[in-house]
Order: structure tokens, then sequence, then C-alpha cells
């Protein structure tokens, strides 16, 4: 190893203390770009912590931070008893390009051996044109997600050295910090009477979706779920052996009348319910018919499904209080998640029922996905304690009623002469139907001429062949300027099919 380095610290590192970067990630930028562009040489000798804080005047535990990161990168190395110094072998800086393989011709289609095929979860694609403008069904704007904070708090955690533990194979219920979190959180917010046995925490609403069917539906078992329903929630019902039995919706949401008449003539195990704002007609289901499935559910021993996925989206009141916060009996299975306040590649959701059923629930999941991401899930329990979670739904809930009135707005003034629609309380779509005699199939090719792509196929809606000529256009995940753009491009496609 050389001797001593003679570079000049001093005078070459600038420290921006206002800086939203942390001081020891500043220190490392620096010293990076010092070795990539050969001021410090491999070999190097660094001066030691003690020597390089007081030459900065910072800490010298900003110094060993920093440190500590650049010999975790490999950009330099600590040798005992001898000092830290720029690494001999630096790493690579630019990665060798990884040869493009996706087409290579021997890769396989078939197998050689036969599997069950679900058919049912077929899905039929919509060809995108690239650059298109595109609208889903009611998912959030991703751009407004708080990933810098998320990321921040991600990183602090892994800094505690006691942190490591979260790595290892942890709770199969999930983090234990999210988990209580959870139950001060629901049991304040949302009226719950859970403790903490009462918590699983899943990889988002589906896992939890998932795993009651699998426990409620084995062997030809009945689900009743409205018509129409949430689609995917009825392929996970067919997938765990269940037949589905639908009951209408109107503007209370779920018939419960209808569902007694069918509870007195068949044995059911579970209503699936999205009581908040039913998929996809977006309405609530009332107060009155909320007490009668519950009365219901004790009656007929059978399970409530409530999946919440979009509790925190009410714009015009106060939102109705869940179902399970009125279960003094244990029927309802509770569940929401992350994914809708925050983004829906934070996988990160929660199913609350009574302790059997949890345990039930957490042996099965384990045998699917041990845990989730532990660490994320203890940032979101730092979250919701710092009451970051709250301040951003507050804000994209403000957000999202200023964009379903724009876009409610310029439906009326354009589109009446096409489609009906009720503007929605809350969640993050319109149910449009679409007036006689146009047809939602060249509604989509017009569109599409107009670079405008609806991404769901509207027979999505229409999983009971009943034709009720309802599509779900979501308004959320489009800026103003967007929904501006939108609403012009479907008036010209409009305007192009016009009879
Ligand atoms: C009604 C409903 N339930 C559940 C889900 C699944 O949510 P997650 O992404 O949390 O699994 C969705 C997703 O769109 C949904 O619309």
């Amino acid at each position: 190893m050389s001797s001593p380095v003679i570079f000049p610290f001093k005078s070459n590192i600038n420290l921006d203390r206002k800086s939203n970067r942390h001081l020891y990630l500043q220190l490392c930028d620096q010293m990076i770009g010092f070795i990539k562009s050969g001021k410090l040489a491999p070999s190097t000798k660094l001066p030691g912590s003690r020597k390089l804080s007081d030459d900065l005047a910072i800490h010298r535990k900003t110094v060993v931070s920093a440190y500590d990161e650049l010999i975790s990168q490999g950009w330099i190395e600590s040798i005992p008893a001898k000092g830290t110094f720029v690494s001999q072998d630096l790493p690579i800086i630019k990665p060798k390009k990884l040869q493009d393989s996706s087409i290579l011709l021997e890769a396989k289609d078939t197998a050689g051996f036969t599997f069950k095929k679900r058919r049912h979860l077929i899905r039929k694609g919509i060809e995108t044109i690239q650059a298109t403008l595109k609208v889903d069904d009611g998912v959030p704007d991703h751009r407004l997600a708080p990933i810098d904070d998320i990321a921040k708090i991600y990183r602090n955690i892994t800094k505690k050295a006691h942190h490591k533990k979260l790595l290892i194979y942890g709770d199969i219920y999930g983090n234990i910090e999210l988990r209580k979190a959870l139950v001060t959180y629901l049991n304040q917010t949302r009226g719950l009477k859970i403790n903490i046995d009462n918590v699983l925490i899943t990889r988002g609403s589906q896992m939890g979706i998932y795993l009651a069917s699998q426990l409620l539906l084995n062997n030809k078992k009945i689900i009743i779920t409205g018509n129409t329903n949430y689609m995917t929630a009825d392929n996970t019902f067919i997938e765990a052996d269940g037949i589905i039995k639908r009951v209408a919706v109107d503007k209370q949401g779920l018939d419960t009348n209808e569902i007694e008449k069918v509870c007195k003539k068949n044995q059911i195990s579970a209503v699936y319910v999205t009581s908040h704002h039913h998929h996809p007609t977006t309405v609530t289901l009332s107060a009155e018919r909320r007490m009668h499935l519950l009365d219901l559910a004790q009656q007929y021993n059978f399970a409530i499904i409530e999946d919440d996925y979009d509790y925190d989206f009410h714009y015009n009141n106060a939102p109705i209080l869940p179902l399970a916060c009125n279960d003094s009996q244990g029927n309802v299975i509770y569940i929401g998640g992350f994914t809708k306040i925050i983004a829906p590649a934070l996988r990160v959701g929660y199913f609350i029922a009574p302790k059997e059923v949890v345990d039930e629930a957490a042996r099965l999941r384990r045998i699917l996905d041990r845990q989730g991401d532990t660490l994320l899930e203890q940032t979101l329990a730092r979250m919701i304690q710092n009451g970051d979670v709250q301040r951003h739904s507050n804000k994209v809930r403000r957000i999202y009623k200023t964009r379903r009135d724009l876009f409610c707005q310029l439906l009326m003034e354009k589109l009446t002469d096409f489609f009906e629609f009720e503007i929605p309380k809350g969640g993050m779509a319109f149910w449009v139907k679409l007036k006689k005699p146009y047809h939602w199939d060249l509604v989509m090719v017009a569109s599409q001429k107009q670079n405008l792509t609806f991404i769901n196929d509207w027979r999505r809606y229409d999983n009971d062949n009943s034709g009720h000529n309802g599509f779900r256009m979501g308004f959320a995940a489009l800026n103003e300027e967007e929904i501006e753009e939108v609403v012009e491009k479907l008036v010209r496609a409009m305007n192009s099919i016009k009879t």
C-alpha cells in the first residue's frame, strides 16, 4: 500500500449543510468523484476519520458513516492495523453490457410435461400503441407516491444495527411494528375493535382475498357476490373451487333481500362485498343494508369478506364505517392495504379477522410466500406512527376530488349524448354507461385512432354477460391537463362513430 495521501481534502471537499442530502452521502459522492476521475488513485491511503473530521469540521461519525458506505460499495477498503485505502480493484464503473437474448431461438415455449391450465385466469390483452394516452379503471396516481420519504425511512432503518434482524426469516404474521401500528390506526380511524392477534400482514388486498377464499370455499361451497362484481375476486373464488351466486346491485349496493332469499334455499359460506364503493359500479352499501347483512351473517353463519380497498377516498362526506366495526360475532374478514393510498407496487396489505382465522391464514400464507418485505413493513409502521400515511392520504384525497370534479364537469358538458353516469361519492373511477345504439368495441377502436387507450376490456365488467353496458373509467391517475386531453380525444372518437 502507498504512503499517506497528499490529496488536499480540506480544499476540495465542499459540504452543503443546507442540502437535503445527508452530509455523509455528500462526502461519499465527492470521494467517488475523485476516485473515478483518478485524482485518488487505487491503493492511496486515506486520512483517518479523526483527521478528516477535523479538516472538514464535521462530526467524526459522519466520516465513519461515509467510509462504511464507500467500503460497502467497494470503492475503498480497510486494512486492520494499517488504515483505509482506495481499493486496488475498483468497482466496475461501466458494467459490461449483457447480451440481449430475449429472442433466443432455442428458448422453449412448450413444456415436456402436463400441468393444470386455468382458462378462467386468461385475460384478453388490449393492444396499446406506445406513447398513447391511457385510461385505467381506477388506480392511484403513482407519480404522487411519497417515494423519497419512504426511501429515507427505509434507509434509516437499514442503518440501525439492531434492525439487521429484520433481514432474517421473520414472523409469519408480518412485521410486529406494523401490526401494532395497524391496531391503533384501524381502531381509531375505522372504529374496529381488534388487537394484534387479529392482524395478518399480506402482500396487498389480493392476497387477503385469496387466503379468505382458500379458507372458505373448497369443495363447491357457495359465495355470494354482486352482479356485476370485481372480476379478479370472482376468478379467485372460482380458483378456490367455490360456486358464485350473484345478487343484484342497485343504488344502495348489494341487494341484501336477495341474499336472504339465497340463504333460505342454500347453505352459503361467504358474501364478498366492496362496501365502501362497490366494484365496479362505485355505489356505497347503505347503512340499513350493512346492518341487514351482518344480521344475516349471524343468523346463517357465513363469513363476510369485506374488501375495503378504497376506504380513504371519499369526497362528499365522512365515510361510513366498515361493517367490520359492528361485527359483534366474528363474521367479518376485513381486507385492505396501502396499494391504493400509496402505489400499487407497494405490496403491503392486511387481513383482519378473528384470531383462529388469522392463525389459519398465516399458516396458509407461509407456504405461498414465506413473509413479506419486512423492511418495507417496518417503514410503513413508522409512517403510520409519524402521521405520514394519514397526511399523504389527505393530500391525495384533495387532488383526486379536484380531478373527479373536472372529469365530471367535462363529461357533462361534452359527452352526455353518448354516456350516462352518476357522480361517484368517492373512489377513483366513474361507472359510465354507453347509450344506445353505441357499442364499447367501436368506442375502443375509435379511441385508439385518437391515440387514446382504455387499458381494460369492457367485458371485464360484464362477467355475468348481463349486458349492462357499463364501463369503469379511472380519473385519479390523470392530472388535469391529461383529463382535458382524454375528454377531447373521446369527443373526437365519439363524433367519428356518431350515427
Ligand atoms: C376491488 C379491489 N379489490 C382488491 C384489489 C387488489 O388490490 P391490491 O393491489 O392491494 O392487491 C383491487 C385492485 O385494483 C380492487 O380493485
